[in-house]
């Protein structure tokens, strides 16, 4: 059986989980990596960690649909004994996600439940489904947001569900700690990607702004956040548990 860990990363084909599956993959772990509707650019993400040559797949998840995590999960399992010859998996990532920028007095219902299903319904029941798969001593990292700290308008719906993330991380750290399961929670700054229609990266009188409400006096990009994910993957953080880490260059400090 292999040693090598296996980690379990949603959203993985763009943006930060793509970032993050490459720099895990740069320390030796095998990757699975999911992707809603970018299948070609998930495909060049497994491409290109199997250059580096470790194992990799991609799979299709809509992590707002919990309905659909038990067929999911059978996937996972197919995939771990054919590509990776094991049973079992090592950390989840729960990274997908989408973004709404609303003021508060306009958020419709829907959108309300298109947030909660996306960033708190889905990766409650996907931890809670993948805990058969999930080896004892192994780990699960939240995405968060600066935005549950600097209190920026119009992301009220989407703060608070990911408030409510950092809260279940504590929870789901005191609970799995008799499996040595680590759970903590990574919050980045705005960063550069296609989130939120790419405004952060493409519109540069926001990029300014937050620029300028940075200590670090720039904007972040992708590769600020995924070596910490991917160090939080490792034995050297074995002793990191509970904790909301933020990453963001001192954003609104
Ligand atoms: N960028 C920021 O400024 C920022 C700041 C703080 C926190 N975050 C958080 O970081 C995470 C990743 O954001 P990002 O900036 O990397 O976004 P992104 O570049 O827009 O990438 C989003 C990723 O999520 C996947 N995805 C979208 N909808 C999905 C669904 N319904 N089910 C499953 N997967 C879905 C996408 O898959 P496809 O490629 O197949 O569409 C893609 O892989 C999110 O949780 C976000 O809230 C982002």
């Amino acid at each position: 059986m292999s040693t090598t860990k296996i980690a379990l990363v949603t959203g993985g084909s763009r943006g930060l989980g793509k970032n993050m599956a490459q720099h895990l993959a740069a320390k030796g772990l095998d990757v699975i990596l999911t992707y809603h509707s970018k299948q070609d650019e998930a495909a060049a993400v497994v491409a290109e960690i199997q250059a580096q040559g470790r194992k990799a797949a991609a799979l299709q998840l809509d992590a707002s649909n919990a309905g659909s995590f038990d067929a999911f999960f059978e996937q996972v399992k197919t995939t771990l004994g054919s590509t990776f010859g094991t049973e079992r998996f090592d950390f989840l990532v729960n990274n997908a996600g989408t973004g709404l920028y609303q003021p508060y007095d306009q958020v419709t219902e829907q959108q309300f439940d298109d947030m909660l299903n996306i960033h708190l319904k889905g990766p409650f029941f996907l931890t809670q489904k993948a805990l058969p798969l999930l080896n004892d001593g192994g780990g699960i990292v939240n995405i968060s947001s600066g935005l549950t700290r600097i209190i920026y308008p119009n992301s009220s719906t989407y703060a608070s569900m990911k408030a409510a993330m950092e809260t279940l991380t504590k929870y789901q750290a005191k609970e799995l700690a008799s499996r040595r399961i680590r759970v903590n929670i990574v919050a980045p700054g705005a960063i550069e990607t296609d989130f939120g229609g790419g405004r952060t990266r493409d519109n540069k009188e926001i990029n300014a702004h937050i620029a300028s409400l940075t200590a670090m006096g720039r904007v972040g990009l992708p590769t600020d956040i995924g070596p910490v994910v991917a160090f939080l993957c490792t034995d050297e953080a074995g002793w990191i548990d509970a904790q909301r880490i933020e990453v963001s260059g001192g954003q609104g400090i």
